[in-house]
Order: C-alpha cells, then sequence, then structure tokens
C-alpha cells in the first residue's frame, strides 16, 4: 500500500483507543528493524526523520528505502513524518519529497534552540497547514517548549521551564487547524531526562488530561517518549560504554496518557541505546570480527525487539489491517469541504 496520511492513523487509533509509537530512523537497518517489529505484532506504522536524518541520508535515500518498505510490507500502513520540521520551508521541502506527514516546530525559532512567539508560532504553523492540506498531508504542531538537546535541535531548557498551557493549546489549535499537537508536560529528549524514576507528578500528567478535556478531538503527541531502560544503559555499560545513571519515561505514565488522548509517541533514543549495545557487545567479545554485518544484524535485532515490545505496550499491536488506505488526494479533498463549511 502507499504511504499514507498520518491524520487517517491517528483517526483510527483515537478510535480504537491505542497510540502509535513514532520512531525515528537515519538508515536501512533502522527501518528494517520497525518493519519487522510492525509484521510481527500487526501493527501500523509511523516512521519520522528529523532534519539531521535527512541530510545524513541525502534524503532520496531515506526515502526510496520508505518505498521499499512498502513494497516489501504491502499490508502494513505507514506514514512518513517530518520531526522537528524549524520551518516552512523544511516542511515545504518534506512534501514536495512525498512525507505523509510533517511536524511545524513553531515553538523555536528557525535557529532550533531560541524559544519563539505564539504569534510567530501561529502564523508560520498555519502557512505549513495550508500547504500541506492542499496536498493532503497532515500536520503536526507544538505549543509550549520540550526540554534537552539533540543535535543542536532543543532550546536546552529542563522539561519543566515551559509547560504547555492549556487556553493556549486551545486557542492555538483553533487559529492553525493543526491535526496533532505535541504538548510540553515535562519530558525532554535524550538519554538524560530525569535523575530518578519520575511519578505522574514529576511529568504533570494532569495537566496532560486538562488539555485533553479542553482538546478532545485533537490528537496529542508525547515527545522525548524514551523509557531508557536501566537494562539497555547496562549493556553499554557493561561493554565499555560510559553513560551516567539516568531515567526515562516509564511506560505506565505513557499508557496513562494514552487513555488520556495521547496517540502518537515519539520513541528515538531506546532504539539509539539498543544499537549501541548490540555494536559494543560484538566489538567487545569479537575484535576480529571486520564485517559490518557481523555487528549491524545483532543491532538491527536489538532495535526490533525494543520496538516490537513498544508497539505492543503502545496498543497499536494486532491493527494492522483495520482499515483500506485513503488515498492523499482523498484526504485534501476532505479538508477543502472542511473549510469549506
Ligand atoms: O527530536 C529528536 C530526535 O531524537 C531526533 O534527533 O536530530 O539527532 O536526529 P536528531
Ligand atoms: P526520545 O529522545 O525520548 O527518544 O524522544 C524522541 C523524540 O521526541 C523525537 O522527536
Ligand atoms: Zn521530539
Amino acid at each position: 500500500m502507499p504511504l499514507v496520511s498520518m491524520r487517517q492513523l491517528l483517526d483510527e487509533a483515537a478510535r480504537g483507543g491505542y497510540g502509535v509509537g513514532a520512531f525515528n530512523v537515519n538508515n536501512m537497518e533502522q527501518i528494517q528493524a520497525i518493519m519487522e517489529a510492525a509484521r510481527e505484532t500487526q501493527s501500523p506504522v509511523i516512521v519520522q526523520a528529523s532534519r539531521g536524518a535527512r541530510s545524513y541520508s541525502q534524503d532520496r535515500f531515506l526515502y526510496h528505502l520508505m518505498l521499499a518498505a512498502t513494497e516489501l510490507y504491502p499490508e502494513i500502513p505507514m506514514v512518513l513524518h517530518q520531526d522537528h520540521g524549524n520551518s516552512a520551508e523544511t516542511c515545504k521541502s518534506a512534501i514536495a519529497l512525498g512525507f505523509t506527514s510533517v511536524m511545524m516546530d513553531g515553538s523555536l525559532m528557525p535557529d532550533g534552540k531560541t524559544p519563539s512567539t505564539f504569534e510567530y508560532n501561529v502564523k508560520t504553523t498555519r502557512e505549513v497547514v495550508e500547504a500541506a492540506h492542499a496536498k493532503g498531508v497532515t500536520v503536526e504542531g507544538e505549543i509550549g517548549v520540550l526540554g534537552g538537546i539533540e543535535d543542536g535541535h532543543g532550546a536546552g531548557l529542563d522539561g519543566l521551564s515551559h509547560l504547555t498551557d492549556p487556553d493556549q493549546a486551545a486557542e492555538f489549535v483553533g487559529l492553525t487547524g493543526v491535526d496533532a499537537l505535541a504538548i510540553a508536560i515535562g519530558t525532554s529528549h535524550g538519554a538524560y531526562k530525569f535523575s530518578k524514576k519520575p511519578t505522574g507528578e514529576t511529568l504533570k500528567m494532569d495537566r496532560l488530561i486538562e488539555i485533553h478535556k479542553r482538546l478532545p478531538n485533537t490528537h496529542l503527541v508525547m515527545h522525548g517518549s524514551s523509557s531508557v531502560p536501566k537494562e539497555l544503559q547496562d549493556i553499554i555499560n557493561q561493554y565499555g560504554g560510559k553513560l551516567r545513571p539516568t531515567w526515562g519515561v516509564p511506560v505506565e505514565e505513557i499508557q496513562l496518557g494514552i487513555k488520556n488522548g495521547v496517540r502518537k509517541v515519539n520513541v528515538d533514543t531506546d532504539c539509539r541505546l539498543a544499537i549501541t549495545g548490540a555494536i559494543r557487545k560484538v566489538f567487545t567479545e569479537k575484535p576480529e570480527e571486520f564485517d559490518p554485518r557481523s555487528y549491524l544484524k545483532p543491532a538491527r535485532e536489538a532495535m526490533r525487539r525494543v520496538v516490537a515490545l513498544r508497539m505492543t505496550q503502545f496498543g497499536q499491536a494486532g491493527h494492522v489491517g483495520d482499515y483500506a488506505p485513503i488515498p492523499l488526494e482523498e484526504m485534501a479533498k476532505r479538508y477543502r469541504e472542511l473549510s469549506a463549511a
């Protein structure tokens, strides 16, 4: 089946009361890991690429790998999403390439560091919504600022400095028409999220519940949702790595989010940890190896296991055959009819 819009996947997830993991990729092995996990668990898929991933893969390599995935896994509904677009131009170039969903992260200025104004965020996101919806492509916006910094993207604040204000969230959705909304409730990107196990208090789950009450029809997105499992940290450190003790977002908190309107759950760090641990193990145990497949295969397998587990925990498992894909042209027509009404 062709790549489908994220709006369709998330509408279905809302109907079924489950969440969908959005996993970051940069290369073939990561895409293969996700697709194998999806086939095993019978899950619909969101694959996302950051600006760094698009530049690393020269855009077209990544896009054509995704087309290969649609040929090899024709039964699986699959979305290609731009993660953290920093400007309207980034989102428009993703749409031109064939992405079926884009995130316009107008919570930060185009430098990807400086928190922006509400007015700037609305204006830039609205511009992307107009361009994307005309092609049937989905838009995720962000209100509030996430913590952390990854490859230069992020304000570098802790997760609690710019939490999403529920009134502002409602106003933002009304003014922009986004399909999905990323909210800041205390999570941050990367491995070092919390210095002890977070509770529902640390994570401001009541704020999430409040936002969902105000916006029951908007799909909420939880960024920075890696759980940073101790087992994965231990493997890295056992084989020569140097990770400091750290805690991520407990899966139970994500599941509580899913019960309260979270439909897209962003995970990158857990996959990075799984891959790195598996490669370090081969390098330590078999220093004589030099065929890249000897370490890339276990790395791919380690990521497959994490992704399959998350797909099951988020509830998307088993939903692969629930619906037929809606062509992007049909999605564009629906948006046109909605705005005329
Ligand atoms: O948003 C952060 C994701 O983990 C992507 O990270 O920009 O290093 O590819 P990246
Ligand atoms: P993690 O760093 O927690 O995996 O978050 C990834 C993310 O939010 C990508 O947008
Ligand atoms: Zn993110």
